[in-house]
Order: C-alpha cells, then structure tokens, then sequence
C-alpha cells in the first residue's frame, strides 16, 4: 500500500478550486489536502477551508520571501505537492527548489498564450474576448521561478461565441477547472 501523499494548496482568494479540491481529496486514497496557506488575510478561500475542516495558513510578504516560515510548515507538515489555485505571489527560490516537479499551477487560458505577470483572473479572459478569439481553456504547468511558464502538463479546451463576455467566459474556463484539476493532481501524484 502507498503512502497517501499530502498535498498543500495555496491560494489568494475565493478559492472555488480548492473547495473543489479539498472535496475530491475526501477519502481518496492517492492524496489529501493537509492545509491551504494564503497570502490574504481575509480571503474567502480561509472560510471555505475552516467550513471544510482543512487547517490554514496566511503569510505576509516577508515571511514568504524574507524567511523559512513556509517552507519550516511545508516540510514539518510533510507536504509531497504544493498545488497553486489562483495564487498570485511568485514561488520564491528556496521553495522551488525543495520542491522540484511538486509545485503545479492551473492558468485559465491556453499557455503560452495569455500569461505572464498581470494576467490573472478576469484580465485574461478579457485580452482573449479583445483579441477575437474563438476557443480559450485552462493549462495545468509546473511552476518554476517565471510566472506561467514551468512545462506543461495538461491543456482543456473550450469554445468562445460571439455572446461570450468574460464573465461567461469565465464560468466556461472553471466549469474546466473543476472538472479536470483534480484528475490532474492524481495524475502528477502518482509519478511523485
Ligand atoms: C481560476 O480561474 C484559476 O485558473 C486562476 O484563478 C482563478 C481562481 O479562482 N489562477 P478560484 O479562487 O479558485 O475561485
């Protein structure tokens, strides 16, 4: 039998993903969710967390770039994959580095396409919307010390109409989200 890996999802908001997660991770027999560390004091992510039963974290900015702080609870919580669910901070070195090809990221469009510093939330479903284009999706990546840029693992497609604003755009890429991004961190599970 192997051992359950414990995973770590942090997030800067309301944290549907990882609501998401959390739930699918429940009596699953490859992975659990051990905590959710935040970088915003009153995300709504937080709550969601507490309603679950998950134990929670939030950091500032000096302990996560200036100290071990994070990377201390990573390691005496003996987390195996750090899963990023709309975070917004860069992962700073020492974490990366401890965590080789055990941090992954979802980015809601097609990559290498629409990322990069700025391009989050509803930013991207806009420049897509601006540009004209006709299908949109998440990418499931590692992460590495870039923004959006680690290899990719996984790609989902969706189509755009001409009704389509951001806002249904939107709940067109979570719909997404929801569906594969914790079929994907099993996946990525079971190669750790
Ligand atoms: C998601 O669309 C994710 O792809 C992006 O940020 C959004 C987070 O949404 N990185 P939520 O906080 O999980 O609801």
């Amino acid at each position: 039998m192997l051992k359950i890996k414990n995973i770590a999802i942090f997030a800067s908001g309301s944290g549907s993903n990882a609501e998401n997660i959390i739930k699918y991770y429940k009596n699953n027999k490859v992975g659990t969710v051990k905590i959710v560390l935040c970088n915003v004091a009153n995300a709504y992510v937080l709550t969601r967390a507490s309603n679950l039963g998950i134990p929670s974290m939030s950091f500032s900015k000096v302990d996560f770039y200036k100290s071990n702080k994070i990377i201390d609870k990573l390691l005496s919580e003996e987390i195996d994959l750090i899963v990023l669910a709309g975070f917004l901070w860069l992962v700073p070195k020492n974490i990366i580095k401890s965590y080789e090809n055990k941090i992954i990221n979802i980015h809601p469009a097609l990559l290498p396409n629409y990322g990069g510093k700025g391009m989050y939330g509803d930013n991207v479903h806009k420049a897509v919307i601006a540009d004209g284009k006709k299908e949109s999706g998440i990418t499931i990546h590692y992460v590495n010390e870039e923004y959006d840029d680690g290899n990719i693992i996984f790609q989902a497609k969706c189509e755009i109409s001409d009704e389509d604003t951001p806002a249904t755009l939107a709940q067109k890429v979570h719909a997404l989200e929801y569906e594969y991004f914790p079929k994907v961190i099993e996946s990525v599970i079971m190669r750790l």
